[in-house]
């Protein structure tokens, strides 16, 4: 039985689960597509719990925002970490997500944050931005924070 989580919600290039099955070590956790998964996640078992997404209109997916705040008292005593990826200044919206979960109640949640290629809206038409992020570079920074963080 797994003690670490990582709830995710990445449609848009995948940029955010490829970053997340590179980076963690799948055996250690249970991974959960809150856009596709239908059973109720037993979160009592979880010591651990990374939620990630791509920013979409400026926020985390509003699944994964829901989610948070529906199970904020199951959640609330437990190691909360977020990984989001983003097509523009990514460290602007790891500092909204914190903003964001301070008024949930959940303070000093470290977020790992990193570029993620974007063909969104008139983009594409320019081939998007952030080609090939996230990188082997990305990877290992957030490898890195999983070992800062004792993840
Ligand atoms: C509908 C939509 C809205 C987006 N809005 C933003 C945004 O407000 N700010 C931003 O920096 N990137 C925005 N992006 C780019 C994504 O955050 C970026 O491509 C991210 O890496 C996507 O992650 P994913 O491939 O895991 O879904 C948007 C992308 C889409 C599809």
């Amino acid at each position: 039985m797994n003690t670490k989580a990582i709830i995710y919600i990445s449609y848009h290039h995948k940029n955010t689960i490829k970053l997340l099955e590179d980076a963690f070590n799948k055996d250690e956790y249970d991974f959960y597509n809150l856009a596709k998964t239908k059973e109720d996640i037993l979160l009592d078992q979880y010591e651990i719990i990374v939620f990630a997404s791509g920013i979409y209109f400026s926020k985390m997916d509003k699944r994964i925002l829901r989610f948070i705040e529906e199970n904020l008292d199951k959640i609330v005593n437990k190691k909360i970490y977020c990984v989001i990826t983003a097509g523009w200044n990514p460290k602007h919206y790891a500092r909204k997500v914190k903003r964001y979960l301070k008024k949930q109640g959940l303070e000093d949640i470290e977020v790992f944050s990193c570029p993620g290629y974007d063909t969104y809206g008139p983009l594409k038409l320019i081939g998007g931005v952030n080609r090939k992020r996230p990188n082997e570079k990305d990877v290992f920074k957030l490898k890195e924070f999983i070992l800062e963080n004792k993840l």
